[in-house]
């Protein structure tokens, strides 16, 4: 049987490559490189990608003898998941290996934001500390405090458990589907959108990206929350309108956020968040320790290499199971 060819248009290191050399020919590309993924293509009967790249119909009609997309992402929203489904390329992504890892950052940002960690450590390196740290610099409890969740999924259920377990949150969610699991598990309160937004002290966004979630998050929504919400976004970027969170944090319709996603990836240098004091931001790094990044590498090659083999991958996309 002919050894089919598979483009790796990640950052894959040598026992990845190791892996999938075993069993398909392979080429290497910069995902980041439009052209290089286009024209690596021409023949391959898979991608492994990290998400980065549009699968949209310019591409597939490029890609002739393509079987299968997988990314080495839990997200997928770079799929046109109707335009894979019509040429019958399988598309996979990697579930279940990150959800600890984004839960925990996300406990991190609530944390650092909360307790005004960044802003304090800058106070201190500035030579701020000269006497007793005032009222004005104090934060904003955790413990025992609300905590509502937007998208309790798997990594919305990771926080929940982490929030009800260990700082006694009480927790709610707003969710397509009440969960029964989460309720009994922490406790966890379903409620719509407006009553969660309304009674929250700290609001997580945790719900992939799709037509019907971009810019869930509004002008309207953050006019919902309490003044003094804490705003937290590890999903991304698009589900919130980022222009209606700037203007939120300036005016004081919610007191802070901790971002680690964003509209447009890298960040423009002249984004406004960048220069305000009551916002922490990380560069998309929800999954980015070894561990997990090597974990998902491998999940994403196991799905790769069974595809182009045309076997049935682990881990198919939701949509076309
Ligand atoms: C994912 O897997 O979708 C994450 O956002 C990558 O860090």
């Amino acid at each position: 049987m002919e050894r089919p060819k598979v483009l790796l248009a990640c950052n894959a290191d040598t026992n990845i490559v190791g892996m999938v050399a075993k069993s398909c020919d392979y080429e290497v590309c910069d995902e980041n490189d439009r052209q290089a993924v286009l024209d690596g293509l021409v023949d391959a009967d898979g991608l492994m990608l990290s998400g980065r790249q549009r699968i949209d119909s310019e591409l597939l009609e490029r890609a002739p003898r393509l079987k299968i997309v997988s990314n080495a992402a839990v997200g997928y929203n770079n799929f046109d998941v109707e335009e894979m489904k019509k040429r019958g390329i399988l598309a996979t992504h990697t579930p279940d290996v990150l959800n600890d890892t984004v839960a925990d950052l996300i406990m991190g940002l609530m944390l650092t934001v909360g307790r005004r960690i960044c802003e304090l450590d800058g106070y201190m390196r500035s030579g701020g500390w000269t006497a007793p740290v005032k009222e004005e610099l104090f934060g904003i409890d955790l413990s025992h405090k609300k905590l509502g969740i937007i998208g309790m999924g798997r990594i919305g259920e990771a926080v929940a458990k982490r929030a009800y377990a260990g700082f006694d949150m009480d927790v709610s969610y707003s969710n397509r589907h009440k969960k029964e699991g989460a309720d009994k598990r922490y406790k966890a309160l379903f409620l719509p959108l407006d009553r969660l937004l309304k009674s929250s002290d700290y609001i997580v966004v945790m719900t992939p990206l799709s037509e019907s979630t971009r810019h869930m998050i509004g002008l309207a929504q953050f006019a919902t929350m309490k003044r003094d919400a804490i705003f937290i976004n590890a999903s991304r970027g698009p589900v919130v309108d980022e222009a209606a969170l700037i203007e939120a944090l300036k005016t004081g319709k919610i007191k802070a956020a901790g971002l680690d996603v964003f509209e447009s990836e890298p960040i423009s240098p002249d984004n406004e968040l960048l220069k305000m004091k009551n916002v922490v931001l990380t560069p998309h790094i929800g999954s980015a320790t070894k561990q997990t990044r090597d974990a998902m590498a491998r999940l994403a090659a196991e799905n790769l290499i069974d595809g182009a083999l045309g076997k049935r991958p682990a881990n198919i996309i939701p949509e076309m199971q």
